[in-house]
């Protein structure tokens, strides 16, 4: 809440003459019956004077039409202003957040606070503020003209409206409560459509479509009740205010008449009168409406900060190292994680020096993706645990640090665009020929090459689909397009078939010795990692075998143990895997 009171406090100036403007509109306004009336009784007298109530009605016309358009836009552009603000932090904020928070937070959710709640906030700083001004402006000084003209008549017709601002209220206090649970039937409503579009093919290929409708139709069903019962209350609110009005009105009449009759009122100050009822109508509303609004973006605002507020990736820890930009070495001591209580990674030790290849086998959920995570501070190691060229990790700014890897993550990701900005996507300024390059280090020449546009053929929905192992070799040309010293390969060839992955390991082997590179390679196949320096094997989180391939071959471990079986399938398939 205090963002909103800083923001309006910042900006008094331009949110006073707004409130200003509106205040002036609300006060001609006010007049507006009032002159009706003299109108009236000028006629009703005969008086030549009737005339110039045209000339004073089209001036107020025009001033109230230009005041209008002066707080509209007032309002209008302070509120877009706030929005924007909010709406630039908010995402700088997501961007920061830490991978666990984004792993835990439903993506649908943040996308929810970004959009719906935003938009709250909006519509309670354009109509919430000129609803509370109005009702303070309007309402009062209706009420004081009212009382002036005829205090009695006043008090004979209020009664009903006094009953709407009172219904306005318990109003706004049922639908409250009711306006949010439907905001969150229909965030579920979203989120299960989602899931089961964007796992269509599953659902298909399984023949889930009548369960998958059956659970879609139970919250579509929840939505449509609550739903309906929202539109219950508010067809009831209108009519009832209508009523309550027409009631107060009947009132004034009948009271108003006797008045005249006795010649204590005259006909156009009685018009006036039932004229202000209906002006008087409009700020009670409001005032439902209002605390309705305001209830709604307070909720929405608080949601918005708490992304704002969370905890986010920290830079660097105090003090700051300085780190040659060259790549030296990095090197792992005794370093441990625990994730959420569990133990991923012990003890694990290794030091890769400049143009060396690491490369680390182990079986599924060993802790190899955890451990590139920790490389590069997605997850926070401890101190003292990981150093880069001599200094701890943890002292470097992130910027710096993520400058020196260049990941190709297991589950890699494709931009619905073309090939070439695909992988131009880690160093947008790449040429044409550091892209052919990298293209032919990774074997994609001869597929691009068939492709109807070549490297501008767009991929994705809009074009053409790519296999899982044409995937992974365009993420691991973006990742030698961007020039970093270490490439991290998270299993970035296991859908690449045997023969290709011979070829594609030979050309990044020579990349690398050619231009000082580092690799470090996750995989579950011993032929991706013959070519390493040496081999890190973990098994459930501690180091099992450390050793050049040849030393781990004789050794007789896990690592020789996957080459007989590998050997054995890639004589079967008529491949052979060299040494
Ligand atoms: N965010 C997380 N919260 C809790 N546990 C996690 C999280 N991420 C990973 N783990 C656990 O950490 C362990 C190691 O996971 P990791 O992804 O590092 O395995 P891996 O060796 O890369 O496996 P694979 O070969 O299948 O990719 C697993 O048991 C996994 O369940
Ligand atoms: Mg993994």
């Amino acid at each position: 809440m205090d963002r909103f009171w800083k923001y309006i406090k910042r900006n008094w100036k331009a949110y006073f003459w707004a409130i200003l403007a509106l205040a002036l509109v609300d006060g001609l306004q006010l007049l507006l019956p009032l002159v009706f009336g003299y109108f009236i009784d000028a006629i009703t007298r005969g008086d030549l004077w009737t005339y110039y109530y045209g000339l004073i009605f089209l001036g107020l016309a025009v001033a109230i039409t230009l005041l209008r358009y002066a707080y509209r836009w007032e309002m209008g552009k302070l509120a877009l202003h706030f929005d924007f603000g909010l709406r630039r932090e908010f995402f700088q904020e997501v961007l920061r957040l830490p991978m666990s928070y984004l792993q835990e937070k439903d993506i649908g959710d943040i996308m929810a606070r970004a959009t719906n709640d935003m938009q709250a906030i909006r519509q309670f700083l354009i109509f919430g503020l000129i609803g509370f001004t109005d009702v303070i402006v309007l309402g009062v000084s209706t009420v004081v003209l009212m009382l002036s003209l005829n205090w009695r008549l006043f008090l004979a017709s209020v009664g009903p409206i006094a009953v709407v601002a009172v219904v306005a209220l318990t109003f706004s206090r049922y639908i409250f409560p009711l306006f949010k649970i439907v905001q969150d039937v229909f965030g579920k409503l979203t989120e299960k459509a989602q899931e089961f579009i964007s796992g269509v093919r599953v659902l298909r290929a399984f023949s889930r479509e009548p369960k998958v409708l059956e659970i879609f139709q139970q919250v579509n069903r929840e939505y449509y009740r609550t739903n309906l019962k929202l539109v219950k209350l508010e067809g009831v609110f209108e009519p009832s205010m209508a009523l309550l009005i027409g009631i107060s009105t009947v009132l004034s009449i009948w009271y108003g008449a006797g008045l005249i009759q006795r010649g204590a009122l005259s006909l156009g100050m009685l018009v006036a009168f039932i004229n202000y009822i209906g002006t008087l109508s409009w700020p009670m509303m409001a005032l439902g409406f209002t605390t309705t609004t305001f209830q709604r973006s307070r909720a929405s605002l608080k949601r918005v900060e708490e992304i704002i507020q969370a905890k986010k990736e920290e830079s660097h820890l105090e003090p700051e190292d300085e780190v040659s930009s060259k790549f030296q070495s990095l090197e792992a001591r005794n370093l441990s994680f625990s994730l959420e209580g569990r133990r991923i990674l012990e003890k694990v030790s290794f030091n890769l020096r400049a143009g060396q290849v690491l490369g680390i086998m182990g079986p599924i959920g060993a802790g190899k993706t955890t451990l590139f995570r920790l490389l590069e501070r997605l997850e926070e190691p401890e101190e003292g645990k990981i150093f880069l060229n001599g200094r701890d990790i943890r002292h470097i700014p992130l910027e710096v640090l993520r400058r020196f890897f260049a990941l190709v993550p297991q589950d890699h990701y494709l931009f619905s665009t073309t090939l070439l900005e695909n992988i131009r996507y880690s160093r947008p300024e790449a040429t044409l020929e550091e892209v052919e390059e990298a293209v032919r280090i990774a074997c994609l020449d001869e597929e691009i090459n068939q492709f109807p546009e070549g490297l501008n053929t767009l991929v994705g929905e809009r074009g053409v689909t790519l296999s899982g192992g044409q995937r992974q070799r365009v993420a691991i040309a973006r990742a030698l397009i961007s020039q970093r010293p270490v490439i991290l390969l998270d299993d970035a060839l296991s859908a690449v078939d045997t023969v290709t992955e011979e070829k594609l390991t030979a050309k990044l082997k020579e990349h690398a010795r050619s231009s000082g590179k580092s690799v470090v390679s996750i995989s579950h196949r011993v032929s991706t990692l013959l070519w390493a320096d040496f081999i890190v094997v973990i098994i459930e989180g501690t180091i099992a075998e450390l050793g050049t391939p040849t030393v781990l071959l004789e050794k007789g471990g896990y690592f020789a143990h996957l080459y007989q079986s590998q050997v054995l399938e890639g004589a079967v398939n008529g491949t052979e895997i060299r040494t």
